[in-house]
């Protein structure tokens, strides 16, 4: 396939951008810059934009900072969505991999690709959810051995599966969940008393949100990490 239509389709970007962005160098095939828009790319050709690998076209998949106040959706009346926070073309069907509440930052996969985000989320895969936990109360020594154990949180028929708790200080932990509940790190907190007043989401299985992102930055996922769910 030509190089700027391997890039435009697997990026999204329009072909007239991505042609620019090869004469300015920033392209890279196994290792050397090539400016030649029709190149034809081999199948095990490794392609760099910005130093970054793209995969091949094919469904896509990417992680972004979510920041606080916006919302895990495709579309709201009243507040951004992650989707809109996305500088790319062609973003139909694209949409978040489970939900983070609007105060919530951190760690959110995007994809087009439905069975794989339904990977991501089927509590039945026990894909480890880790949150970075702020309390308005010092955490009680009760509360890491009643979420190994599984909490029975309000209105629910079954306890939240086993979730671990490391205490970073008085009123910080770090907590991983194997699930996603509504509200759920603030309920199982509820549950012991004590109130969340900061909630971030480090990472989801094996895939950690990148330190060189910025809150409402994004970046596509290494076909390592898309294999890695
Ligand atoms: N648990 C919550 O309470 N909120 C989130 O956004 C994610 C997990």
């Amino acid at each position: 396939m030509r190089l700027d239509k391997y890039l435009s389709q697997a990026t999204g970007l329009p072909r007239s951008q991505v042609k620019r962005l090869i004469k300015s160098q920033k392209v890279q095939i196994n290792d050397a810059v090539n400016q030649d828009h029709g190149f034809q790319v081999k199948s095990g050709d490794l392609v760099l934009l910005d130093g970054r690998e793209i995969p091949p076209p094919g469904p896509r998949y990417l992680m972004l900072y979510k920041p606080q106040d916006t919302i895990c959706a495709t579309e709201d009346p009243e507040h951004p969505t992650v989707i809109d926070l996305l500088d790319l073309d062609n973003i139909k069907n694209l949409h978040p991999a489970g939900r983070l509440d609007i105060d919530t930052t951190g760690l959110v996969l995007i994809t087009d690709d439905g069975q794989w985000s339904h990977r991501v989320t089927s509590p039945r895969r026990h894909c480890d959810k880790v949150y970075l936990v702020t309390t308005e109360d010092p955490i009680s020594p009760e509360t890491a051995p009643a979420f190994a154990e599984g909490i029975m949180l309000r209105n629910e028929d079954q306890p939240t599966l086993p979730a671990t708790l490391e205490q970073l200080d008085d009123c910080h932990a770090r907590v991983t969940l194997q699930e996603g509940r509504y509200h759920q790190v603030k309920r199982m907190f509820a549950a012991m008393g004590n109130k969340v007043v900061a909630l971030h989401r480090e990472s989801i299985g094996s895939i950690t949100l990148d330190e060189d992102l910025e809150p409402g930055e994004f970046r596509f996922l290494t076909a390592e990490e898309v294999a890695s769910i």
